[in-house]
């Protein structure tokens, strides 16, 4: 198991992506529109940074996120915030501000102000437009997403099941008539980052790949209109592995996650590996108060959290699944035992004070670690024991994410 802490920030900044040394042409070539911002263009930069570390049994935290608000918020504050890059971080004289080299270089500033305690950040992972994200991980790796939308009509079916097999398994989605939806592909690229053009792959190659794709995919009757999807179950998990296929021929994508609906993906990794993943909430109030802890070492640690009365969320949970892959239906697991599961393993702790009225965190605080913690063997068991990767959110700032498997994963995890 591997436990993941996130915190999010977000700055505003402009920035110039390009060389000095190239021409316009060539760098519009890498690195797109932006690189013509004489002045540099506009980012809300959203920054989430990634610890992981033993939980301190005491705290039942890894890591007290006020400390890592009052740790990072001076760095970015004072030398991102509010700039632009290129003239105001010493670092992006050198090299291009890209949201690569951004993530690389903010990971390797927050390092040394962890250094005296157990928990370490791991990842840095920035997104710097709707579509466009990057990942640094403390071994070096790089990351870079893009996103791309299409919509698109389609009857969920394999054509190597009956129709009353289809109809049992897919439910309404199995009708003739087909359905659509406004899918959301993102696609990870991964491999070498020369800092000095802060790129994995250049603008002008995966604007035309993606372009490409969506022309194939996007406004078009999928089990009809799209020749390499003839004969195959049409599923989210298959239109996932399509995509990564038809992308690794020309780019070096590393995964895909296909969004369906908001809150229901597929992703399809390059080593040949499904997963499938659903997103519910749950509301409860809950106090952070540990009893082994005098009154002031319980303000002092746990802040306004402690309040006597109580205090709540919305919390948000995220369950991906892996396993075995059918190749007949197409499907990894059922979509309605999916989220079924997910609510059933929620219900006792909806709207309820999760201290004082479940039995669940009697000897330890309900921090996001011992949520998740407590959480993983009941999903567990409603998922067949299928369940890869827990993600919590207490707020849209703060994730808690639990993993199984880490070791067959890159270290550190991907987080992300
Ligand atoms: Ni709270």
């Amino acid at each position: 198991m591997y436990l993941t802490i996130s915190k999010r920030f977000e700055i505003s900044s402009s920035a110039r992506p390009w060389r000095p040394d190239w021409d316009d042409q060539r760098n519009f070539d890498a690195y797109g529109p932006a690189s013509r911002a004489v002045h540099g263009s506009g980012y809300n930069y959203g920054i989430c940074f990634h610890f992981n570390g033993p939980v301190d049994r005491r705290t039942g935290m890894v890591v007290n996120v006020a400390t890592i608000k009052e740790r990072l918020k001076p760095l970015l504050e004072s030398r991102y915030d509010h700039k632009f890059l290129n003239l105001d971080c010493p670092a992006f004289r050198e090299m291009a501000p890209t949201a690569e080299n951004l993530a690389r270089e903010l990971l390797g500033q927050a390092g040394p102000l962890f250094s005296d305690l157990p928990a370490k950040p791991v990842v840095c992972h920035i997104r710097d437009t709707l579509t466009s994200e990057a990942t640094a991980y403390a071994d070096g790796r790089v990351e870079r997403h893009l996103w791309l939308d299409f919509s698109a009509a389609r009857r969920t079916y394999s054509p190597r099941l009956t129709d009353e097999e289809n109809a049992r398994l897919f439910g309404a989605a199995a009708s003739k008539m087909g359905h659509g939806h406004n899918y959301r592909l993102r696609v990870s690229l991964t491999g070498m980052c020369d800092p000095w053009t802060g790129l994995i792959v250049e603008y002008q190659t995966w604007h035309r790949v993606l372009s490409a794709l969506r022309a194939e995919l996007d406004h078009k009757n999928l089990n009809e209109e799209v020749a390499e999807l003839q004969g195959i179950p049409i599923t989210t998990e298959s239109l996932a592995r399509f995509a990564l296929q038809r992308l690794a021929k020309d780019i070096p994508v590393n995964r895909v996650r296909l969004y369906e609906l908001p809150d229901f993906f597929a992703e399809y990794h390059s080593a040949g590996r499904f997963a499938l993943g659903a997103v519910r909430s749950f509301q409860a109030a809950h106090r952070l108060h540990s009893a082994a802890l005098s009154d002031p070492e319980n303000l002092a640690i746990y802040g306004k959290c402690d309040n006597r009365a109580g205090h709540g969320h919305e919390y948000i949970v995220e369950a991906t699944i892996g396993g075995h892959y059918d190749e007949t239906s197409g499907t990894l697991y059922e979509f309605a035992k999916l989220t079924g599961g997910i609510e059933e393993a929620l219900k006792p702790w909806s709207f309820k004070h999760l201290d004082a009225e479940t039995g669940d965190f009697a000897d330890s605080p309900s921090t996001g670690e011992n949520i998740v913690a407590r959480l993983w063997p009941r999903l567990e068991w409603q998922l067949d024991g299928r369940l890869d990767r827990l993600r919590l959110w207490e707020t849209p700032n703060n994730r808690f994410t639990l993993r199984k498997q880490v070791e067959k994963l890159p270290t550190p995890a991907e987080v992300i």
